[in-house]
């Protein structure tokens, strides 16, 4: 399969790479990176000088704010809202249902937050800005307090 691109990249400075899925209504902000293999469902709202790496999927109706990193494999869950100057780690996994098929809502990452490899984001978790969240990480509760807060689940980090 190859690409499927219905976006207006006159003027954009794009770099888009191949065999990357972009389903309707997605919209890309100028200088932006989008590697292989990548999916963006219907709504997927990209801001300006973000890379996307390969493999990367958004499930749809999702905010990516300006100047984001999204490494090799994230998973980005239905209505996820990611802020300005956003790290994610290889492998980050935001979730969408819990085991029983509830959804707690919707999840929310700050500005100039860094989420290390492998981190899982829980359904409807927000994260405030200015956080650090160490690699292989479970954030299951809200992060209020800007710092660096690791484990399963994630606990702050005393310094
Ligand atoms: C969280 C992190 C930033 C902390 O770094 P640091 O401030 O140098 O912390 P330290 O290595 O001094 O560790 C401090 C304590 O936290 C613990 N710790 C550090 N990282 C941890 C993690 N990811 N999960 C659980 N505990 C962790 C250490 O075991 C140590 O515990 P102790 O005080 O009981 O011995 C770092 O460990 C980390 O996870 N970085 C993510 C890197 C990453 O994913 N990069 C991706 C780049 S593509």
């Amino acid at each position: 399969m190859g690409n499927i691109i219905k976006i207006n990249i006159k003027n954009k400075n794009l770099i888009i790479g191949n065999f990357n899925i972009i389903e309707d209504d997605v919209i890309i902000g100028k200088n932006v990176t989008i590697c292989n293999y990548v999916y963006l469902a219907k709504g997927t709202v990209i801001g300006d000088n973000c890379f996307i790496d390969s493999y990367v999927k958004s499930s749809g109706n999702n905010k990516i704010g300006d100047g984001c990193t999204l490494r090799y494999n994230v998973t980005i869950a239905k209505k996820c809202c990611i802020g300005r100057n956003v790290y994610l780690s290889p492998n980050v996994m935001t979730i969408y249902t819990e085991p029983d098929g509830s959804v707690l809502g919707d999840i929310s990452i700050g500005n100039n937050c860094f989420i290390g490899t492998n981190c899982v984001i829980g359904s409807g978790v927000t994260i405030c800005d200015g956080v650090t969240v160490g690699a292989m990480t479970y954030v299951n509760k809200d992060i209020k307090e800007k710092g660096t807060y690791v484990g399963i689940p994630a606990r702050r980090l005393e310094k």
